[in-house]
């Protein structure tokens, strides 16, 4: 060897030491150490020692990224070891079913360590590593056989070619999922239809597509990356006592794996996990289809063995479908508090996010004329997390002769007053106010609500069946109810009766801003209401406010800022006028811009001379209506005004305060302030402080801590171990926070 190349030689060692070090940094990491433009003075010096020296160039230098010519077809490749697959569970049920199943073969009582992780939504795929070089890379196939793919492997830039450090066995096949980001599959679709092709339907088949490429070159353009998640063939048996000690173990070689995995403690600490993962699964940039739990030591899963295909120490918890097909019965239309009616379709039952559903919501005529949803059609209805079911699209093809077009009813189906849907607006309403029983139903279940007078016991139902058996006609009537009325209604009892009747008793002592929030007044939120109580004070003085103690008018009626501005300037320019004929007239004869001759007259009415005209600065002429009461403008303070002087509104609150409905005047509330004020919490499990600790610093922000889970509950903190109070929390659909979780939103309701 020459000294030139023995020189070059050592040289091109030190750069794939390098580039690759980098490569890991900002692909595995994403936390980059050099610039993007050292890094391509890195890689172009090796290019050029290797077009001067082309036999030093080996299968894992760096530059051999790139993509390889064109394949005929891929070769075979035999798994040494299976490339199994995994049972699933659909349900907590299901898990707790598995976690079952797996103690009893082990015959133990003690909970097991899981490491948890999300099950990515791409393609399985088999690393051969040698001497800590990759040497092969093979797709699933049938789980025996598989193909080579290690040419487009090559190409993906989270994949090392050559292990880091040291340390790792002669033979190491790590198995883990190809994908295609989120954000990167919009980019490739974007380009894809440039180009006036086909776009692909969802990340997975993108990758896939990506992957299964005979061309590596086409490979190498499109942004696929790794996960790595298990293990084949490894020499010298396990690299640690756990899997989620050998995971460790790997992604110090370099190997990306999800940031996301974590040992949990039983089925418990399964269940949070799956709700956390599940929570914020959007936020993640690429698909994910469930979460997969594995024992974590080899030596039990050793125990446990396989069937069939899968192993019996694994199980994939699938998150529940969220779009699902189904034929619509019928399109109704249901009025709301405020008399907005809304079609809803009626659906043949169909399974869908985790549950059953019969309605779904299309918002609006404009929506139901946009995606031509029709009776009898068969559609794809969607339902993610809490978000009510919607209709998404119609299956056309599957559409019955003779279906007719869905029309806007021109009297309310309920009351049979006329509905009015103004020019521009897309909500239609029913003109009945509170003499329409559907309006009348809504507003009670508004005011008995939990944020509003949290009447416990007054359920949707209950207030169903009190409006239509005419016990309950208005909200003042509630507190009329008479025990044995009460006792009368369908499914429930004395006892359910003085329980409402307690919680009606109960609700009475409350806060001003809850009864504005609780009136039902249009545009009137909660954060509008506590605006109101804390601007009026009293109700009495809310109840004589006019417009303009909501909202003064300043300035000159038509005149914006350009026409304010305009006429400012040319005054100022033109000191010596002079008046001729009428002012007003001759006002609109100077032709400023926006200065008609309405504008003149008006301005005339408010100066009444040049002079005064001339004084004038841009902000006294400029048309602005300012608000006096914090976040209430001026279309909300017209739905207030109309309100209070609506003389039925006036007889029922009335009523509700003869009722003894009471609140303390004109004291603003401190608990409100508070960061936590409103929010309930409750402690389980083994936390890493004290629980009195916590329960203090909570308590100190403003919130309540209660012994057990309730309807009521806003968060449940798990800690390790969490018990039955977890499960009722899920029945319940409470929000579950580990310690990070109370974390954060502690920091952010401290942000605010
Ligand atoms: S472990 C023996 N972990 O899901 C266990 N698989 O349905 C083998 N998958 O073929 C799989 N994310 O392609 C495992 N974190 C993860 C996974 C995962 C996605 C895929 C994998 C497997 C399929 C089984």
């Amino acid at each position: 060897m020459t000294p030139h190349k023995a020189e070059a030689k050592a040289r091109i060692a030190q750069l794939h030491a390098e580039i690759n070090r980098h490569n890991y940094r900002y692909y595995s990491l994403d936390d980059p150490l050099i610039s993007d433009a050292e890094y391509d003075q890195l890689m172009r010096e090796l290019q050029q020692l290797e077009q001067r020296f082309p036999e030093l160039i080996t299968p894992d230098s760096p530059t051999q990224r790139v993509g390889a010519e064109p394949l005929d077809r891929f070769g075979e490749v035999h798994h040494r070891l299976p490339m199994l697959s995994l049972e699933n569970a659909f349900s907590d049920t299901e898990l707790k079913e598995f976690d079952r199943r797996v103690r009893a073969r082990l015959k133990t009582d003690e909970e097991l360590i899981y490491a948890a992780e999300p099950k990515l939504d791409g393609l399985a795929i088999s690393l051969r590593y040698e001497d800590g070089v990759l040497v092969q890379a093979a797709t699933r196939g049938d789980g025996n056989r598989g193909e080579d793919v290690t040419l487009n492997v090559r190409t993906i830039p989270s994949v090392p070619l050559a292990l880091l450090g040291s340390g790792w066995p002669a033979i190491l096949e790590v198995r883990g999922e190809v994908y295609m980001p989120k954000s990167g599959f919009l980019a490739l679709n974007e380009r894809v239809c440039q180009m006036g092709q086909k776009p692909f339907a969802n990340p997975r088949n993108a990758a896939a597509g990506s992957l299964r490429q005979l061309d590596p070159r086409i490979t190498a353009t499109r942004p696929l990356a790794i996960y790595c998640y298990g293990f084949g063939e490894i020499e010298g048996g396990p690299l640690a006592p756990t899997h989620s000690k050998s995971i460790a173990r790997i992604a110090a070689w370099g190997l990306r794996v999800s940031p996301e995995l974590q040992t949990v403690k039983g089925v418990g600490g399964c269940a949070v996990y799956y709700r956390q993962i599940a929570q914020r699964r959007d936020a993640f940039d690429y698909d994910i289809d469930g979460v997969v739990f594995k024992v974590d030591r080899y030596d039990l899963q050793a125990r446990l063995g396989f069937v069939a295909r899968a192993p019996r120490w694994a199980i994939a918890q699938k998150f529940p479908a969220e779009e699902a097909i189904t034929r619509i019965k019928a399109v109704e239309f249901q009025v709301g508090r405020t008399g907005a009616i809304t079609p809803v379709a009626r659906l043949e039952p169909v399974f869908v996010g985790g549950a059953t559903v019969s309605n779904a919501t299309l918002h609006n005529m404009d929506e139901v004329v946009r995606k031509d949803v029709r009776a009898g059609d068969t559609v794809c209805v969607r339902r993610a997390g809490d978000v009510i079911p919607e209709v998404v699209r119609v299956i056309l093809e599957k559409r019955p002769k003779g279906a007719e077009r869905i029309l806007l009813p021109t009297r309310c189906p309920v009351c049979g007053s006329e509905v009015i849907k103004p020019e521009g607006e897309a909500v239609a309403r029913c003109s009945g106010g509170l003499c329409c029983a559907a309006q009348r139903r809504e507003s009670i279940k508004h005011f008995a609500a939990r944020r509003m007078m949290d009447i416990e016991g007054l359920g949707d139902k209950l207030v169903d069946q009190l409006v239509e058996s005419g016990l309950v006609h208005d909200l003042a009537d509630l507190y009329q109810l008479k025990r044995e009325q009460i006792a009368g209604m369908e499914r429930m009892g004395e006892k359910s009766a003085d329980n409402l009747l307690q919680a009606l008793e109960k609700s009475k002592q409350t806060t001003l801003a809850r009864f504005l929030f609780a009136l039902g007044i249009r545009e009137v939120g909660e954060a509008t209401a506590a605006a109101l109580a804390s601007h009026f004070k009293t109700l009495d003085a809310l109840k004589q406010a006019r417009l303009s103690d909501f909202i003064i008018e300043k300035g000159v009626k038509g005149v914006g800022e350009v026409t304010a501005k305009a006429i400012c300037d040319y005054l100022q320019s033109h000191p010596n006028l002079v008046v001729h004929g009428d002012f007003a007239c001759w006002l609109a004869s100077l032709k400023i811009r926006g200065l008609t001759l309405e504008v003149a007259k008006r301005l005339v009415e408010q100066f009444g001379s040049l002079d005064q005209l001339s004084a004038a600065t841009v902000d006294q002429l400029r048309y602005q209506r300012c608000s006096l009461v914090d976040g209430v403008g001026p279309v909300t303070a017209e739905h207030v005004v109309a309100f209070f002087h609506q003389p039925h509104n006036l007889e029922v609150i009335d009523r509700l305060i003869d009722a003894g409905i009471h609140w303390d005047e004109g004291e603003a509330e401190p608990s409100d302030q508070q960061p936590l004020s409103g929010l309930t919490f409750v402690l389980t499990g083994s936390l890493s402080r004290p629980r009195g600790e916590i329960k203090d610093q909570l308590q100190s922000l403003g919130a309540r801590v209660a012994g057990s889970v309730s309807k009521k509950t806003h968060y449940l903190v798990a800690g390790d171990a969490a018990g039955s109070k977890l499960e009722k929390a899920q029945q319940l659909g409470v929000q579950v926070l580990d310690e990070a979780g109370l974390e954060a939103l502690l920091q952010e309701r401290q942000a605010n």
